[in-house]
């Protein structure tokens, strides 16, 4: 969810003048220690990402409707509101209740995880469906534009959000919903979760209903995520901030709210009327308890999810899983706000050695060095000035104030970290930063300011027996692509080969892998820097032709990409279309677009689409 007060100003505008020598010396920074990375580490693999693209690209749109590459099929699979199991009431638009909620599809669906059906199988065909679902806007879902809501209006809210897990099924190019699978499920605002880790039950996170500090009721802000190689889903608790209301500026969290940007004024200031854990002055802890990686066991409908707060606490994007050398496990994540930090946890164990493996371990932060390499500095309670002297008292301290162990660690601000993704082959980590309007300043890793169209970072882990290590402290870095238009100076974009006129990106936001290693690259902010519609594209990340990117998807108006995830065959993309027709002025009664389902009593809805090859061949070719 793009956060309204990074929207830019005329002055950020100004600024972009102002401030070109700044960038162009940034760049040239870039150049010194080899723009665009140097030989892949190791190639001669199938799926090094090298293989050629075989789509025609498509042109810009900025109309109501998705568009697609010639020769593939998109089938609108789920959308907000559908009944996730048989029996249960169907969208009713202007009219639906909490209860019918809870057996609905959610809104605002972002992050995908196909998990193949058995477990650990790699079935193309059948197999579960995890989605986040970010947020709710009631300007888009609720009639009359409503100023305030009535506390049914926000028990939907609270319904809305959170994760579905669906059984999906494909027979020849056709998708459907298995709606009699006991697998189908919705996780809520209000779901019972457990903390685990260094946090759990701390007394940052013991409120007047939880006095234990470990039963939590609910996720929600749920942006990306990742799959464990256990075959669990991670979910990312994102603006958090955005939920509680009241006087944020009393009592002992204040100093550590403010660093959160809790501010008791958020995007949800009705919550706090109706419940009391959303209203900072009647529980003035509960914050602490959102802000983290959730993990979700999908084949066991039984199982609660558990907030993993050894992970940290920020704004997660996502949370992506590589395996080490010697069977460690990482798990790379980013903190979404402009001059955030990008994460990574390494677990103490090996990969296989127990189910609880993200409890145990150390929590790294990022920070990038002009002279190519960039190092991991642990977040380590007693070690360094994480101590008593600077308010950290345990390990619980520094994870639910990671923002400001980092501060005092010295990383590297970012220009929104958004999402991370461990090639399978290379094991080279690409972080996308999808923009920063507000930054003044540029540094090595974010040669920009302000950065208006994005960019994406490659970071290189040391080999160790041609192995990527990924628990390694110190690793190389360059940039991948700076996004905006090559022929357009005045944006300072690079890519590493020639992008056409539709091929150019902006605000890169969600990352997907395709089976033969190519990157896949969806935008959340085209409408506003570019003019025209969000899409999906796609490069080579090795060859020739590496960086290159090409348009393959774009989306409605108003909407933001999201997913993008793969069948383990290649042949079937999901994407999540994220609020079409959200676009300033645009209502629940007069909206800019009806996508999905183009019908006057309908609002446009969040949706989850099936891509195919007409020919039943692989994406991308
Ligand atoms: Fe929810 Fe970072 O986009
Ligand atoms: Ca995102
Ligand atoms: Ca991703």
């Amino acid at each position: 969810m793009r956060v309204v007060k990074e929207r830019p100003t005329l002055g950020a505008l100004i600024g972009l003048r102002l401030s070109r020598r700044a960038a162009l010396k940034g760049i040239a920074a870039g150049g010194a220690f080899g723009l665009f990375g140097a030989a892949v580490a190791r190639d001669g693999s199938s799926a090094d990402g090298s293989a050629p693209l075989a789509f025609a690209e498509i042109g810009r749109t900025t109309d109501g409707t998705h568009h697609v590459a010639p020769g593939y099929d998109v089938q609108v699979l789920i959308r907000h509101g559908d009944p996730i199991r048989r029996g249960a009431p169907q969208y009713r638009p202007g009219h639906q209740s909490a209860g019918d909620q809870a057996a609905q599809f959610g809104s605002d669906n972002d992050f995908i995880a196909y998990m193949p059906l058995p477990s650990g199988s790699t079935n193309s065909t059948r197999g579960l469906l995890g989605v986040n679902h970010e947020s709710h806007r009631a300007h888009l879902c609720f009639p009359g534009n409503p100023a305030s809501l009535t506390r049914e209006q926000c028990e939907v809210q609270m319904a809305a959000q959170g994760f579905s897990i669906i059984e999906i099924a494909r027979r020849a190019n056709t998708w459907r919903v298995v709606d009699d699978s006991r697998y189908n499920r919705r996780i809520s605002a209000s779901t019972t979760m457990r903390a685990s880790g260094p946090a759990a039950g701390s007394r940052r996170l013991q409120t007047d209903a939880d006095p234990s500090g470990t039963r939590i009721y609910g996720t929600f802000a749920n942006c990306a995520g990742g799959i464990t190689p256990w075959h669990t889903i991670l979910t990312a608790e994102e603006n958090i901030q955005l939920y509680f209301s009241g006087d944020a500026r009393g009592g002992a969290e204040a100093s550590a709210r403010a660093r959160y940007a809790i501010t008791g004024r958020g995007y949800y200031p009705d919550w706090g009327r109706y419940f009391d854990r959303f209203n900072l002055d009647k529980e003035p802890k509960e914050p602490n308890r959102f802000g983290w990686i959730v993990e979700i066991d999908p084949y066991d409908p039984a199982s609660i999810p558990v907030k993993r707060t050894a992970l940290g606490r920020c704004a997660h994007e996502c949370a992506t899983t590589a395996v080490s050398h010697d069977g460690r496990v990482a798990v790379y994540s980013a903190d979404d706000a402009a001059m955030e930090y990008v994460y990574k946890f390494v677990t103490r164990d090996r990969l296989g050695t127990s189910r609880d493996l993200l409890d145990e371990g150390t929590l790294y932060v990022a920070r990038f060095a002009a002279s190519g390499k960039m190092r991991w500095l642990p977040l380590v309670f007693g070690e360094g000035p994480l101590t008593p002297a600077n308010g950290f008292h345990s390990q619980a301290d520094v994870v639910t104030e990671a923002r400001r162990a980092g501060d005092l660690l010295g990383a590297t601000p970012m220009d929104r970290p958004e999402d991370v993704e461990a090639h399978p082959v290379t094991g080279r980590i690409y972080v996308v930063l999808t923009s920063n309007w507000g930054r003044e300043e540029a540094n090595a890793a974010n040669p920009r300011g302000p950065n208006l169209h994005g960019h994406i970072l490659e970071i290189v882990p040391p080999l160790v027996d041609g192995r990527p290590d990924h628990a390694a402290a110190e690793c190389s870095w360059g940039f991948f692509l700076l996004g905006g238009d090559p022929a357009n100076p005045a944006h300072g974009a690079r890519y590493a080969n020639p992008v056409g006129a539709s091929g150019w990106l902006a605000g890169p936001d969600n990352l997907a892998f395709d089976p033969k290693g190519r990157l896949w690259i969806a935008t959340d902010g085209q409408g506003v820097t570019a003019g025209f519609n969000d899409s999906l594209y796609a490069a080579q990340t090795s060859g020739p032709r590496r960086g290159a990117t090409r348009c393959f998807f774009n989306g409605p108006r108003g909407s933001e990409i999201c997913g993008p995830a793969f069948t383990p065959d290649g042949r079937t993309l999901f994407i999540a279309v994220q609020h079409p027709g959200s676009e300033r002025g645009s209502t629940f009664d007069r909206p800019s677009t009806r996508w999905p389902d183009f019908r006057g009593d309908m609002p446009p809805r969040s949706a989850v689409v099936a891509i195919t090859r007409t020919d039943g061949g692989e994406i991308g070719g």
